[in-house]
């Protein structure tokens, strides 16, 4: 039997909470109901459940504006407006606003909670937004990808709270495993084998899932291994990923061959990734023109400064007049943040969150997902941090009294 989905109701009405609590119950669990909408987006956020029940009778304004962020935040759940009368303007502006669906209160016997609800499932199912392939690359080693391809799928994670893949497809020298102290993994090439019988259940019962969240697959130990995937298996591969995770975020290492370039091919983004001396900009520029020789748009190929340094000689615009493109993002130069979090084979925000590389990764994240960083979260964080620096500033004191 399929496990039972989560479900929240915002509303301050006991009687519609209880009803819906009962009518679903065959399908979902009730794990909360919030009166207020200004705390329902953020345990939402939290819980992330698949169902959400938005009372818009009292407040429409703030029951349409909660559906659109919910919707930004998680846009495969579904999102139901509880209203009190039939109103084909209110019907619309709902829709538009991210609702799945419109249903009366008190619901109609003719039509049951129930049916609606399996109802809109189904339709889900079938519309499932394809994910988005971003390709983290370069055309010089030692450049950065695995660092940020790695931490960006974890503040994607953060950010976004969907289904985010990391595949280390740098299947020469791949080291996402080493970077996250991973035993043993799910590889592409397992996922090659199994993809004719593959669906939902095979495929989330054998990928790893990291604490923080997102998906992993590893690269294979073995390099004759990899040497048997064909382009047209790469193609299968990310098709089917496509369609079960709302991000797939791809180390694919450096270099150009006939394999990077059907994943390049595929890929609705390109990242790559560069630092600031001349030999990175000039082999950057290559696979630059080559890109665009093949055809791709501009806005495919995006171009991110790593170890970046504001008084280094050559600056962003020198950079940009080179390779004759705009530069997407920087991540500062961060010694100890990166190489520690390698070194403890984690994640850079889990030790040092806040530190500079983190808040530019996270800005990535950000600017990637088009979602922003909460503020709340920034402000909480920063309330916690005041109130335990003053518990040891206390705790200092007595040390010094006694
Ligand atoms: N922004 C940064 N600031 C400081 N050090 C960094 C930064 N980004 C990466 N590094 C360090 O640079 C080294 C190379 O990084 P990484 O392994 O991510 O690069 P790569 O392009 O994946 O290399 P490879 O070609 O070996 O796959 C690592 O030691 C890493 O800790
Ligand atoms: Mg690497």
């Amino acid at each position: 039997m399929p496990e039972k989905e989560n479900a929240v109701v915002v509303s301050k009405d006991k009687l519609l909470i209880d009803e819906i609590k009962i009518n679903i119950s065959s399908i979902a669990n009730l794990i909360g109901s919030i009166k207020s909408h200004d705390r329902a987006y953020n345990f939402i956020k939290e819980k992330r459940p698949s169902l959400i029940f938005i009372d818009i009778r009292d407040d429409v304004e703030t029951g349409l504006a909660l559906a659109e962020r919910v919707k930004r935040l998680l846009p495969n759940r579904m999102l139901f407006a509880i209203a009190g009368a039939l109103n084909s303007k209110l019907i619309l502006r709902s829709l538009r606003s991210g609702f799945t669906d419109y249903i009366l209160f008190p619901f109609d016997n003719n039509e049951p909670l129930i049916d609606i609800v399996k109802a809109a499932r189904q339709k889900g199912k079938q519309s499932r937004r394809a994910g988005e392939i971003l390709i983290f690359s370069s055309n010089k080693g030692g450049q950065g990808v695995t660092t940020i391809a790695l931490n960006t799928a974890d503040h994607i994670q953060r950010l976004f709270n969907g289904r985010v893949l990391l595949v280390d497809f740098n299947m020469n020298s791949g080291d996402i495993a080493v970077f996250l102290d991973l035993q043993e993994s799910y590889t592409p090439l397992n996922l090659i084998k199994d993809i004719e019988r593959l669906d939902e259940n095979l495929l989330f019962s054998s990928i790893i899932k990291h604490p923080s969240g997102f998906y992993i697959l590893s690269a294979p130990e073995n390099i004759t291994d990899s040497a048997s995937i064909t382009v047209e298996d790469i193609n299968k591969m990310f098709q089917v990923l496509k369609s079960f995770m709302d991000y797939i975020i791809v180390d694919l290492g450096d270099g150009f061959s006939e394999k990077t370039a059907a994943a390049f091919d595929i890929a609705d983004n390109i990242f790559l990734i560069l630092q600031q001396s001349v030999p990175s900009v000039k082999s950057a520029k290559k696979l630059i023109d080559l890109f665009y020789n093949v055809g791709y748009k501009e806005d495919k190929v995006k171009i991110i400064i790593n170890r970046y340094e504001e008084k280094n000689l050559i600056g962003l615009h020198d950079i940009e007049k080179l390779i004759s493109q705009k530069i997407y993002g920087s991540i500062a130069n961060d010694y100890f943040p990166a190489s520690d979090a390698v070194n403890r084979g984690e994640l850079i925000t889990r030790h040092h969150s806040g530190s500079r590389i983190d808040k530019d990764i996270s800005a990535l994240a950000s600017r990637i997902t088009n979602i922003k960083i909460d503020d709340n979260d920034q402000g909480r964080k920063k309330l916690l941090k005041k109130w335990l620096s003053s518990i040891y500033r206390g705790n200092k004191a007595r040390e010094r009294k006694a």
